[in-house]
């Protein structure tokens, strides 16, 4: 939530941070602002995109070499042009950005005031540049002390970057609970929230750690200090990022380009894991720990949203495969709310991110009862990432729109190449069928391809359905969870209310909500429950619901009954979440895109959630 950006060196500043504001627009997007030293602090702020920034900035000449910028994704204060950032302290000689919460803001401006200080915006933001300056005059300290200062006596989470109109050629940083990375170019600096703000331009990039504060000086080597004023070394780490990942490259939105690159990115979580040839499947990332997560006596999972929903089909390949008992948690009731936790447990954190602030504080809770952490996440050098002990990236590319889709399946591959290597390890799988799992694992990218040619079938379901105000995705088994991907796929995108159900549960309550306006997505694959899934088909019917069915490919009985059908190639039971999220994606895309909301950048949402 909120991106931040910053630059120090020799090149025109302005066009460097409007390019990174565009890249992490997906972090927050409600209003937008840019701070450069250009013979004073020039400040210019709007309420709206980075897009309103841009032309906001366009004429105002800014020839400066140093500068911040922040895209807003509102936590304290309405979005608007007082609110957005960057902020400026009370003497107009500092601004700053800010991600992240201050918890304690309102006892620390409470002082501010006693000590006359005045507000003009409604962010906590604000009352931390007040507080730096005011250390700074009071005790008579250089910046960078009073920053150091200040953030001891903060309760929260941040990452900030600070300039000052009496040094020209510094810029500040620091970090807790929101992240920083520092790029190092010839004879310029950059700083951002990730690194894509900063790939284009250097591959040298150091992570902030929490607690850390950087100072950036022009022609001079990095300092990192923490804020308990110990001296840390930088450490330099190469930066492996495809810049047209980040493009849209002719697709019309980033959903829509993710979608379509999933048989790449399942087949890229993969890669060099999955040997068929030999029967063997390698997860480097995690080979020191497999013993343990295979002897386990219980697997937690803990993640949110869609990562959630990966996390679930998580438990049930590892129950049916390795025999293993899983609990799925949402990590924002798991850290708050005094769970049992052993020491010879292992906790699975999912997120795409890796920046997820309740997915982190789970992992906190976890690691201080002594319980073993594997991260499955999808961005290198993400706080989640460096905070467990050992993982496996999915590998799927920087997943710019919001709704999470290629992230998705990449986390379930994971998954079932974990469950798979644990039941292998355990023996509770017989070889034959170990082998039979891993060539149809092996074929699912060529079958996504497949079942990516319905597009232009879903797009006519799509117009069909699109003033539709609710709707409701049934599944049972392994399609429960993919149920309710597709139905937290269509609410945050195109803000039609749908409810996921486990197909069963229909008549305990949601029943009475079905009528001939109602339509209801059935995901009724064969195998598993498809016989009782029929039988709640069945009932729906006989209710007049609208039925849309996604089915095996070559299915009469389920064609019969259903209103609307959906053809899937056929795969094992298991596997069908990887096939069967495909249409409900591009049922939502299509349906958004025909209601014209904006795909990739839904309102109220960002992609990365850092506050709690
Ligand atoms: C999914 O489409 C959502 N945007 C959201 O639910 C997301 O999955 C959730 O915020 C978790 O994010 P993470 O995977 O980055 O931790």
């Amino acid at each position: 939530m909120c991106g931040i950006v910053g630059y120090i060196g020799s090149k025109q500043a302005l066009p460097i941070l409007i390019k990174g504001l565009h890249r992490l627009e997906y972090r927050g997007y409600d209003s937008a602002g840019v701070a450069i030293l250009d013979g004073g602090l020039k400040l210019y702020k709007t309420k709206g995109k980075v897009s309103h920034l841009e032309n906001f900035v366009k004429d105002k000449n800014t020839k400066g070499t140093i500068g911040i910028a922040h895209t807003r994704w509102a936590t304290h204060g309405e979005p608007n042009n007082i609110n957005a950032h960057p902020h400026f302290s009370r003497s107009k000689n500092l601004a700053i950005i800010h991600n992240g919460i201050i918890e304690n803001y309102a006892s620390l401006k409470e002082e501010l005031i006693k000590r006359g200080y005045t507000f003009t915006s409604d962010t906590d933001t604000e009352v931390l540049i007040h507080l730096i300056e005011d250390i700074k005059i009071s005790e008579k300290v250089e910046l960078e002390e009073a920053v150091r200062i200040a953030l001891s006596q903060v309760v929260g989470a941040y990452a900030i970057v600070i300039i000052s109109e009496d040094e020209p050629d510094t810029l500040i940083g620091a970090r807790k609970g929101s992240p920083l990375v520092i790029g190092i170019g010839n004879g310029d600096f950059y700083i951002a929230s990730d690194a894509t703000p900063i790939a284009e331009y250097t591959k040298d990039v150091v992570y902030l750690n929490d607690k850390e504060i950087v100072i950036i000086k022009r022609d001079k080597e990095l300092k990192i200090r923490t804020i308990e004023n110990k001296d840390k070394t930088p450490y330099i780490q190469k930066l492996e990022l495809n810049l047209s990942a980040l493009e849209k490259e002719g697709f019309d939105h980033f959903m829509l380009k993710e979608i379509y690159e999933q048989p790449h990115s399942i087949l890229d979580s993969m890669r060099g894991r999955l040997n068929v040839k030999e029967g063997s499947i390698r997860l480097g990332g995690i080979s020191d720990y497999e013993q343990k997560m295979a002897n386990a006596k219980r697997i937690i999972i803990v993640a949110c949203g869609t990562s959630w929903h990966a996390g679930l089909v998580g438990e049930y390949l590892f129950e049916d495969l390795a025999r293993i008992p899983v609990e799925v948690e949402y990590a924002s009731e798991f850290r708050y709310r005094n769970p049992i936790i052993n020491e010879d447990d292992i906790v699975i954190a999912i997120s795409q991110s890796g920046e997820t602030a309740d997915t982190l504080a789970a992992i906190e809770l976890a690691k201080s009862k002594g319980a073993t952490i594997i991260g499955i996440c999808n961005v290198v050098g993400s706080s989640i990432a460096r905070a467990t002990h050992a993982g496996s990236f999915t590998h799927a590319g920087p997943e710019i729109g919001v709704a999470s889709t290629k992230a998705f399946t990449a986390q379930v591959t994971i998954l079932t190449l974990m469950a798979l290597r644990f039941a292998q390890m355990k023996g509770t799988i017989e070889k034959s069928r170990f082998y039979q799992l891993i060539n149809e694992l092996e074929a699912i990218p060529e079958k996504v391809k497949e079942t990516l040619s319905i597009e232009v079938q879903i797009k006519e379901l799509a117009r069909m359905f699109t003033y539709t105000r609710n709707f409701l995705y049934l599944g049972r088994g392994y399609n429960f969870p993919v149920a309710l991907e597709g139905a937290l796929k269509l609410k945050e995108i195109s803000y039609i209310h749908a409810e996921g159900y486990p197909a069963a549960e229909m008549k305990h309550g949601p029943i009475a909500l079905i009528d001939r306006e109602m339509p209801i997505v059935v995901i009724a694959t064969y195998r598993g429950a498809y016989e009782k899934v029929i039988s709640n088909i069945q009932e729906i019917k006989a209710r007049k619901g609208k039925i849309i069915a996604i089915v095996t490919k070559g299915d009469k009985t389920v064609k019969e009954l259903a209103d609307y059908v959906i053809e899937i190639p056929e795969t094992e039971e298991m596997l069908v979440p990887l096939l069967a999220t495909i249409p409900l994606q591009l049922l939502s895309y299509h349906i958004a895109v025909m209601r014209d909301c904006n795909v990739d950048q839904p309102r109220n949402l960002a992609k990365s959630v850092t506050v709690e």
